[in-house]
C-alpha cells in the first residue's frame, strides 16, 4: 500500500495520534509482502490453556469467568482482554444512522486512519456497507482481516431464529466469523434462546466472543448469565458523562465482562450538550484538544470502550487522536461530578 497521501500522515502527526495507531498508519504506508503488525485477535490455537493476552480458546472451549483485572482496558496498547481470550481495540466507529454510501466511507477512513474497532448491526442496514470497506482496506494491504474486529448485533425479532440470524449477518458482512456478536436488547422470554444460539455458533467457530447490549440492571444480566454458559464477554449500554453507568459496571467486575458506551458522545443531534458543558470546556481548552477528544478521553479512562459514531472522516481522525494526553485524577473526578443518571434516548 503505497498510495496514502502525505497529508494524511502530517494529520496524523499534528493530532499526535496514539503510538499503537501511528505504528499501524506507517506499516500501512510500507510496502509489504507480508502482514507487518501483530494481529489484534490472535488465530485460534489448539492449546486449552487459560486465555492470556497472547493465547486465545479454541472455538469450542467455554471460558470459566476470569478475573476482574482482565476486563481493565489498556492504554498502552490500546486493547482490553476479553474473558473469551481475545484482545478487543477499546476506540472505534459507531454505524447508527449511517447510509450505506457514508458507512463504508466512514469504515473504510477508520481502517485508513488506524481503527480497527467496528460496530454495525442487522437493523441499521448497514452491515454489507461495513464489509465492502473491510474488502476494500484488505484488497488495499492496509490491514488484515485478522486486525480488524467487528462487532454486529441481534436483532431482537431474530431470536427465535438465532442460527439463521447469524448466518445472514456473517453473509452480508461477507465475512467468515465475526469477532463480537452481541443480543440487540434484553428480551425475557427469548434472549436466553437467542444467546444459546451465539453459544453454537462459537463452537463452530463462526462467533468469536459473545455479549450483550441493553441490560440495564444487574438483576436482568443475572438472569441471562445464570441461564447460559458462555459468560458474556461484553455489555454495551448507553453511556455518557450524564449517564455514567456505575452500578452495572461493578456489578460486571466478577464477571470479567468488558463494559462499552453507546452514545458516547450523547448522540447524533444532541453532542452539542455535552460538547458545550462548561466543565468539559474548561478541560478542553487545558490540553488544547476538542470536546469530543475530551469525552472520549474520559470513556477510555473510566474503563469504557468508546464507539462514537461518525459520518464524518475528519472526526474519525480527531477521535483516534485521544493518545498523546492524559486526564489527571482532578479532571476525572470533575467529569465524573457530572452524573446525573440522565439518558439521552428512551431505548
Ligand atoms: N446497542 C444499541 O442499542 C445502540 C444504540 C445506539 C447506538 N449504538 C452504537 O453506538 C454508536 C455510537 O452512538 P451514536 O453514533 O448514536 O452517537 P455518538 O457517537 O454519541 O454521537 C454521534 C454524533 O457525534 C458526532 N461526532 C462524532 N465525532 C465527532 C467529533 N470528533 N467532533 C464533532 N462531532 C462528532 C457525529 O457527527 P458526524 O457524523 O458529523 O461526525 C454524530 O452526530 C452507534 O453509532 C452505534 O454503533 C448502539
Amino acid at each position: 500500500m503505497s498510495k496514502l497521501p502525505r497529508r494524511d500522515f502530517l494529520r496524523l502527526a499534528a493530532l499526535g495520534m496514539g503510538s499503537v495507531v501511528l505504528n499501524r498508519f506507517l506499516a500501512a504506508c510500507a510496502p509489504r509482502t507480508t502482514p507487518s503488525a501483530a494481529p489484534t485477535n490472535p488465530p485460534l490455537p489448539t492449546s486449552t490453556s487459560v486465555p492470556t493476552a497472547t493465547s486465545a480458546p479454541t472455538a469450542t472451549q467455554s471460558p470459566e469467568p476470569t478475573p476482574a483485572s482482565t476486563s481493565h482496558l489498556s492504554l498502552e496498547t490500546e486493547t482490553v482482554l476479553l474473558n473469551s481470550g481475545y484482545n478487543m481495540p477499546i476506540i472505534g466507529l459507531g454505524t447508527f444512522r449511517l447510509s450505506d454510501s457514508q458507512c463504508e466511507n466512514s469504515a473504510y477512513h477508520l481502517l485508513l486512519y488506524g481503527g480497527r474497532l467496528i460496530d454495525t448491526t442487522r437493523i441499521y442496514g448497514n452491515e454489507a456497507a461495513v464489509g465492502r470497506a473491510i474488502q476494500r482496506a484488505i484488497d488495499e494491504g492496509l490491514v488484515t482481516r485478522e486486525e480488524i474486529f467487528v462487532t454486529t448485533k441481534m436483532w431482537t425479532a431474530d431470536f427465535n431464529d438465532g442460527d439463521n440470524a447469524i448466518e445472514a449477518s456473517l453473509e452480508r458482512l461477507g465475512l467468515d466469523y465475526i469477532d463480537l456478536m452481541i443480543l440487540h436488547h434484553s428480551q425475557p422470554g427469548s434472549d436466553v434462546e437467542a444467546y444459546q444460539a451465539m453459544e453454537r455458533a462459537v463452537g463452530t467457530g463462526k462467533l468469536r466472543s459473545i455479549g450483550l447490549s441493553n441490560f440495564y440492571t444487574p438483576e436482568d444480566f443475572d438472569r441471562l448469565a445464570n441461564a447460559t454458559t458462555i459468560t458474556p464477554a461484553l455489555l454495551q449500554n448507553e453511556t455518557h458523562l450524564y449517564h455514567q453507568s456505575m452500578q452495572m459496571k461493578d456489578h460486571l467486575e466478577q464477571y470479567g465482562t468488558v463494559f462499552e458506551g453507546w452514545y458516547p458522545l450523547g448522540g447524533r443531534g444532541q453532542t452539542q450538550i455535552l460538547f458545550n458543558d462548561e466543565t468539559v470546556v474548561s478541560i478542553a481548552e487545558a490540553h488544547d484538544k476538542t470536546s469530543a477528544q475530551i469525552i472520549l478521553r474520559w470513556h477510555l479512562q473510566a474503563g469504557n470502550i468508546a464507539i462514537p459514531g461518525s459520518s464524518n472522516p475528519d472526526h474519525i481522525l480527531e477521535n483516534l487522536s485521544i493518545f498523546d494526553f492524559e486526564l489527571s485524577q482532578d479532571e476525572m473526578d470533575r467529569l465524573t461530578m457530572l452524573e446525573r443518571n440522565e439518558r439521552f434516548s428512551d431505548y
